[in-house]
């Protein structure tokens, strides 16, 4: 039988603000999908409760906000003050018209409310700069008696937010960015936004435009020249990723879809350990050649499977839908083998942002005027950050004599995806099966343990939740044996599905 092998010693500590979202002026996720004064579930201040309450029982402690794209021209004063009077605006990044409605405030308003408490801002450093970048600061932040922060005093918020993450721009290596740049112009603009931000609030971390995807030609030598213009001033460089069905390995090549098979894309996940790892060498060569003592930390601020669209683009309209997609257990599966290798990276990957919570290609989904639901990629997060706290750690492991697979594409893949993350209290087994049949394997803990019980998301592989069966594919508690009393256990892990296994000491 195949033994998962437990390296007790080897572990790192995990947070619940590692595992974070996304929302964006883009689409539905603003306008209808979080906002939408007239919807019955609305609250006094236009806030969808059923998503609200959605968000609360995900559990997601980070956000990143406004961007994305849209923030490479956008202009955060249009979104404060009186809501009469805030300018309706062409969101040029995502072809919609931007009424203002929902802004920087309302943002604070709503994440108290959904009760995240990490927020991260996005700086536009597309079409403005150092100084546009500082009064967004001031107003966050300032506790001084000073303009900026008095304009928030003014329009109702006493206290400063107190936000720490700040994104210098976002995908400016990316040609379909609003004002994108060439690395030495970036990291030039980046490095000295930075230290201004610094200057003003020494309490504030910042993170740096990484490449948009590894498959961008400039990928990872835009890392690498960027961090070397800014690495003193930085805390993270981000790193995003999407994966597609169809994906071919280069933005400039066909899509693969003949060749893409299940057990391809289901490995697919390999891709985001070998992005990681190659961010890691990157800027720990920068770190050797600058002589600096920091260890530069990764931010994964987008990730997330990619879809088609279930909706048609209504250019220049209020809220124009942009994807708005289901996704099946195909893809739920490949979405937990990435959450697992970000996990499994956690040393590095301090921060991540699935890309995007509501609507797009996203967790929860809504109509207009009716139900909100979710996606099963929803359930594999919320499994994820129920077992984060203050003191989970996970332990490093190596799966013997289980079963492996090749594929055309990539070699030697695991059947089982595995991470074991020690709670304090328990051990937790995450795990995907990317095969039919099912696995078995046995571990030898350090605890005796107690007792436990196990979860899986088990179906057909194009089970989706629709609108009209929002719940084929949730976590469901299922049948495992526990031996109370003994450090050694067997798992057994359906075909196709995602698990989680809890054993507590
Ligand atoms: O998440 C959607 C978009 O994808 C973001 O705006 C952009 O940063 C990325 O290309």
């Amino acid at each position: 039988m195949a033994k998962l092998n437990l390296y007790n010693e080897q572990r790192f500590d995990v947070r619940p603000r590692m595992f974070g979202s996304f929302l964006e002026h883009m689409g539905t996720v603003i306008y209808t999908g979080i906002y939408e004064p007239g919807h019955p579930s609305a609250t006094p201040e236009g806030f969808r409760g059923d998503v609200l309450q959605l968000v609360r029982d995900l559990g997601v402690k980070t956000l990143r906000y406004p961007g994305g794209n849209y923030t490479s021209s956008y202009h955060w004063e249009d979104t404060i003050g009186d809501k009469t009077t805030r300018p309706k605006r062409m969101n040029i990044a995502w072809q919609s018209l931007e009424t203002n409605q929902f802004g920087l405030d309302e943002f604070f308003q709503w994440i108290q409310q959904a009760k995240v408490d990490n927020p991260i801002l996005t700086v536009n450093l597309g079409t403005r700069g150092i100084d546009d970048a500082l009064h967004e600061l001031e107003y966050v932040n300032g506790k001084y008696d000073t303009d900026w922060a008095n304009l928030r005093r003014q329009n109702g918020h006493a206290a400063p937010y107190g936000v720490k993450y700040w994104c210098l721009g976002n995908e400016l290596d990316g040609p379909w960015q609003v004002a994108s740049k060439t690395p030495e112009e970036y990291g030039l603009l980046a490095n000295e936004t930075a230290k201004a931000m610094k200057l003003m609030d020494p309490d504030i971390e910042t993170i740096l435009v990484g490449s948009s995807t590894p498959r961008l030609d400039t990928y990872p030598s835009w890392d690498f020249k960027v961090l070397m213009a800014a690495y003193d001033n930085v805390d993270y460089i981000a790193m995003h990723d999407y994966i597609d069905r169809d994906q071919s390995e280069n933005l400039d090549q066909e899509s693969l879809r003949a060749s893409d098979d299940l057990p391809t894309y289901l490995a697919r996940s390999l891709e985001f350990d070998k992005q990681i790892e190659e961010v890691e060498t990157i800027a720990d060569a920068v770190k050797a050649l600058k002589h600096s003592d920091k260890t530069m930390k990764i931010s994964f601020d987008e990730w997330n499977v990619h879809h088609f669209s279930q909706k048609k683009s209504q250019p220049w309209s209020e809220h124009n839908p942009v994807d708005w997609c289901y996704f099946n257990l195909a893809d739920t599966l490949l979405f937990g083998s990435m959450a697992l290798a970000i996990l499994r990276h956690g040393d590095r990957v301090k921060l991540s942002c699935q890309a995007l919570l509501v609507n797009t290609i996203p967790l929860i989904l809504t109509d207009e005027g009716g139900n909100a639901w979710a996606n099963p990629t929803y359930y594999v997060l919320q499994s994820i950050l129920r077992n984060l706290s203050g003191t989970s750690s996970v332990v490093k492991t190596a799966m013997v004599d289980g079963k492996r697979y090749s594929t055309e594409r990539y070699q030697n893949v695991s059947s089982v995806d595995q991470v074991v993350m020690d709670t304090g209290s328990a051990f937790v087994v995450f795990a995907v099966n990317r095969e039919n049949e099912s696995q078995t394997f046995s571990i030898d803990f350090p605890n005796v343990i107690k007792d436990g019980h196990m979860e899986h998301i088990v179906g057909k592989l194009e089970d989706m939740n629709t609108r009209e069966h929002p719940e084929t594919l949730t976590l469901q508690s299922c049948e495992t044996t526990i031996n109370s009393g003994s450090s050694s256990q067997n798992v057994t892990l359906s075909g196709y599905s995602w698990n989680v296994v809890t054993f507590n000491y």
